[in-house]
């Protein structure tokens, strides 16, 4: 493991990615983060050493660097997801890579159903909190303790100072954000009538595929992060309509605008 994070950050450094102070991840149709950043360089997953190629057509799979408010800032624009066939290992490695590299702190995005219904598509939830019902976890099977403790403490996934700073923001800018507790599952298939009701139960507020994983390498490694979602559908068990993918997408796309307010003034802030 730490040879090929050592080979991918040469690498990275070869290409002049030097020293990125905030990392950033981009979820299903919210890549256009990248239109604020002033683009140095900008390299292909499939270009990168030990990185695997991202398969969902709408993401765009591309390492962005470059500076943000005057802040270097480096992007993934496209992540990778466990439902693709990867390993856990594989999907969180570019967050090993990043801290690597420098980077003091992770800003996560994603799209997700609202379980509580008091939330409305399109609207954006800051996470507080999580429960992982991922079948596998990146942090099983490590061999050395040069990437931080096996028993990872997960009292305060979600930096507070972060998301304090987030709340400040969206006051000040008059958006709503909402605050909550994702749950991530394996997917990539939708959830049931019933699991939705589950999912209610046990105290999720939302639901996804992602996140949680780079979440919990980012507690390994003491990389504070903080993670929102936007809410691409409502996941009403009474009323459950069958899944409208391009629509998710093209909500993910309105409500963008919102969540770039936030990160752009967030990066300014730190
Ligand atoms: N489940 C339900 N709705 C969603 C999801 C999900 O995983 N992602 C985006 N909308």
């Amino acid at each position: 493991m730490q040879n090929q994070i050592n080979e991918t950050v040469s690498f990275l450094e070869s290409k002049g990615i030097l020293q990125p102070e905030i990392g950033i991840v981009l979820g299903t149709g919210l890549g256009k983060l990248v239109d604020s950043i002033a683009i140095s360089q900008q390299i292909d997953y499939v270009d990168i050493p030990n990185f695997v190629k991202s398969t969902v057509e709408f993401h765009s799979g591309k390492l962005i660097y470059g500076t943000l408010n005057g802040k270097k800032v480096l992007a993934m624009q496209g992540r990778f997801h466990f439902y693709e066939g990867y390993s856990m290992q594989q999907i969180t490695f570019p967050v090993r890579v990043m801290k690597a590299l420098g980077v003091k702190y992770l800003l996560l995005s994603n799209a997700a159903g609202a379980i509580n219904l008091d939330y409305k598509k399109g609207d954006l939830m800051l996470i507080d909190d999580h429960i992982d019902l991922l079948p596998d976890s990146p942090l099983v099977g490590l061999k050395d303790d040069s990437q931080g403790p096996r028993f990872t403490d997960m009292s305060a996934p979600y930096s507070s100072k972060l998301n304090n700073l987030l709340k400040q923001i969206a006051l000040k800018e008059n958006l709503i954000l909402r605050e909550g507790v994702y749950a991530a599952l394996k997917g990539p298939n939708l959830e049931t009538r019933a699991e939705y009701r589950y999912l209610k139960i046990i105290g999720a507020d939302a639901v996804g595929m992602s996140t949680v994983p780079e979440v919990l390498v980012a507690n390994q490694i003491g990389l504070p992060c903080a993670a929102i979602s936007v809410l691409t559908d409502e996941c009403d068990p009474a009323n459950l309509k069958p899944v409208n993918i391009p629509e998710i997408i093209a909500i993910a796309g309105q409500a963008e605008a919102k969540l770039i307010t936030l990160y752009t003034q967030l990066i300014q802030q730190l």
